[in-house]
């Protein structure tokens, strides 16, 4: 029997399927004394079961294959007219996670500011500066009109090739909960429900419309959804977008396991489950099992599933009328939990400046120093630099798919005209080699395309410093055929570091790369995709204007052969159409919940940087680690000290080891900002479910007995702090 079906018998038994053949449902409003829940029991009280069933399902709201907005709609990726007489606000529906999406530029005045990538806010482990990012997008989203944003990317970054990891936060589940999390509360902050997607194993794009992601469920708590339901209890979701692929031979979207059975009955979910564009099909079977609203059906789906046939199925018996009632009751609730009702959007023109400025200072906190020799950065205020390449002489680049934003200011590079999704890659203007001069006006700095490998090598050599911009574009809808940088990018790279070994190189990328000019440059600095505000964010970092303090949320390996995964079925198609539909795929992910940098420990393997690495230009000392267990809780505490000349912010992690001698897990961090000589104790509470083991059978976390070990880094490969600490066994309440 192939393993997916063992998993599926496995996950069946294990997930009470009986609550798709009618077993009681989650229901959220019972005995609820929630405000919003009782005044959403009191507008559905008058309410018909036709305009109830009108709530379950939304339409195109335009810019899809050139569709047109629809009455009412202001042109996004949907619309749902709310039933005359209730009170209730019409749904504006607009992507996404990095900021007010434009699909197919539809609205004439749709441009926004646009955050870095999820990965880059993730690598600030900053949560209050990813609540003031969601903020921001959460705010522009209000001034535009809408009241749901579909943003909110938990999906781990199981494979550094994911098309989509630019959207999402990282390898680990608890960083990506409270980073996440942070997010979506910023955004709900602004009277907009905020979406967490795409639940769940959505962590590839390859055949993600229909390949089953296959993984034992107790692993699948440990992992992927340990990071979702930290999400919900950091951001409080109004709701969950389910995603497009199947987990364990079922769809997302039509799972009781991971509708009804985790997300309402184990994490007593409140708000509503919309559908992912697409991943509609069925109409009883996906109600039954915890759908609550199908997306965009009108254009999206094969069948108007929750348009008519879901009436049908309640008239003939086969979904009763108190799943209706429920699915009505989630969407009405969340509508006043986020103050929809209370305080709909009031348009205004954006804060672009103040807007903007958040975006820069994400980018500058959640940058990555990778690289440092010689102190080549900060670079001297009044060098000559040669800058080459990466269109940085009129912006940067972003990445592509339903998270793209339209430009404030208008796209700066014209590129070959790629008709089919996602179409080109889209640069902000916000120019590095403009930022680098205004910051440093007594530099001398050159720039050359990079297109011509002679002349960026006589442009190095002519300077004291070569400042090198490369990138790395990826998209929704693909993931990376290689970890190579974009174009003729490694060649140009080491050509100039021949030239000049007083190289930086300032890398734009989706994912991690491969580097193998690595050893021959002295500076590098992953700066993700920077966003509206990276250009002057760049600069400020290269000048030293502000202090990198990024630390990477996700593995950088030494190879594809040291993945868990090293080969993508199906990756090499010959275009993303087919790429997303190729059929009957499966993904059998037997490293479990050792994802990342998990699995590099699990197998003892180095890679060329790991998980939570991250340089800057002072130093850091740590001591006086003591782990202390007292009232069923632990807590680890510790000093830390700036040794060096700047000031700086540091990022010690913990991480812990079971009994069992598995591999190591995040298990808390704090940011801490020091000035030089000064020194802070800090103390880390370990959220219990990291020193336990899921207990598939009954449902519950169970700490085992026995010696645990509590590693202090500045990385998951940092073996210098360690200390243990012996634990009684015992059983996590609910
Ligand atoms: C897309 C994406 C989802 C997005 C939705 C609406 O296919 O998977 O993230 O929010 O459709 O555009």
């Amino acid at each position: 029997m192939k393993l997916s079906r063992k998993i599926s018998l496995l996950s069946a038994v294990a997930c009470g399927m009986m609550v798709a053949h009618g077993a009681p449902h989650a229901h959220a409003a019972h005995g609820s004394t929630d405000p919003a829940d009782e005044k959403a029991r009191q507008v559905l009280a008058h309410m018909s079961l036709e305009d109830k069933m009108s709530l379950l399902f939304s339409v195109d709201g335009g810019g899809f294959n050139g569709s047109v907005a629809p009455p009412g709609g202001l042109g996004s990726a949907a619309y749902l007219r709310a039933p005359a007489g209730s009170g209730l606000p019409d749904l504006q529906i607009s992507d996404a996670g990095l900021g007010v999406r434009n699909p197919a530029h539809i609205r004439k005045d749709g441009a926004a500011v646009s955050l870095p990538s999820g990965l880059s806010t993730a690598s600030s482990w900053d949560m209050d500066m990813a609540r003031q990012a969601g903020a921001m997008i959460g705010r522009e989203a209000w001034q535009q009109g809408f009241n749901v944003l579909l943003g909110g990317g938990a999906d781990l970054t199981r494979d550094p090739r994911g098309g989509r990891n630019f959207e999402y936060a990282g390898e680990d589940p608890l960083q990506t909960g409270r980073m996440v999390g942070s997010t979506i509360a910023g955004v709900q902050s602004q009277h907009v429900i905020s979406t967490l997607k795409h639940y769940a194993m959505n962590d590839l794009e390859t055949s993600r419309m229909t390949m089953s992601a296959d993984i034992d469920p107790v692993a699948m708590r440990e992992s992927d959804l340990l990071g979702f339901e930290i999400a919900i209890e950091t951001g409080h979701p109004g709701s969950v977008m389910c995603a497009y692929n199947r987990v364990n031979d079922l769809y997302a979207c039509e799972s009781p396991y991971l509708l009804t059975k985790t997300l309402k009955q184990d994490w007593h979910y409140p708000g509503f489950v919309m559908s992912d564009w697409g991943a509609t099909h069925s109409s009883a079977r996906a109600a039954l099992a915890g759908l609550d609203q199908e997306s965009a059906g009108d254009h999206a789906d094969a069948r108007p599933y929750f348009r008519t046939l879901l009436a049908a199925d309640v008239k003939a018996g086969r979904v009763p009328q108190s799943r209706i009632d429920d699915m009505a009751q989630r969407i009405v609730r969340s509508l006043f939990a986020q103050g929809l009702v209370d305080h709909p959007p009031v348009r205004a023109p954006l804060d672009v400046v103040t807007d903007t400025l958040v975006a820069q200072r994400d980018e500058e906190e959640g940058a990555v120093l990778l690289r440092n020799e010689g102190n080549i950065l900060p670079l001297a205020p009044t060098a000559r630099i040669a800058v080459i390449g990466g269109h940085a002489d009129v912006g940067v680049i972003s990445g592509g798919g339903s998270s793209q934003v339209d430009p404030i200011g208008g796209e700066v590079v014209k590129g070959p005209g790629k008709k089919d999704w996602p179409g080109d890659p889209v640069y902000f203007p916000s120019s590095p080699l403009k930022a680098m001069r205004a910051e440093a006006p007594a530099a001398h700095i050159t720039y050359d395309p990079g297109t011509n490998i002679a002349a960026a090598v006589r442009a190095a050599r002519a300077a004291d410093v070569a400042v090198v911009y490369a990138t790395q574009f990826t998209f929704e809808g693909m993931d990376a055929p290689n970890m190579h940088l974009d174009g003729n990018a490694d060649a140009l790279i080491a050509a100039v570091a021949a030239a000049n070994p007083r190289t930086v190189v300032v890398m734009e990328t989706g994912d991690p790369v491969l580097m193998p000019w690595n050893g021959s440059v002295a500076g590098v600095l992953e700066a993700w995709f920077p966003g509206s505000g990276g250009g002057t964010a760049i600069a400020r970092l290269l000048f030293g204007k502000v202090a990198p303090s990024g630390h990477l949320t996700m593995t950088f390996p030494q190879a594809e052969s040291q993945l868990a995964h090293p080969d993508i079925a199906g990756v090499n198609a010959n275009n993303v159409f087919e790429m997303q539909f190729h059929t009957d795929q499966e993904l059998v992910y037997d490293e479990g919940s050792d994802v990342g940098y998990r699995w590099f420990d699990r197998n003892h393997l180095k890679p060329l940087y790991p998980f939570g690495y991250g340089l800057t230009y002072t130093t850091f000392a740590t001591d006086g680690l003591v782990a202390g267990y007292h009232h069923k809780q632990l807590t680890v505490t510790f000093n830390v000290r700036n040794t060096g000349t700047r000031p700086g912010v540091d990022v010690p992690q913990v991480y812990v080891g079971l009994p069992d001698g598995g591999a190591r897990r995040l298990a808390g961090w704090q940011r801490v900002k020091l000035a030089p000589g000064e020194s802070r104790q800090v103390s880390v509470q370990v959220d219990p479910r990291l020193l336990a083991h899921f207990d598939g059978k009954h449902d519950r976390w169970d700490i085992p007995s026995g010696r645990f070990r509590v590693w202090l880094g500045h990385s998951a490969m940092d073996d210098s702090q360690q200390v243990s600490v012996h634990l009684s066994g015992r059983t996590l309440a609910p």
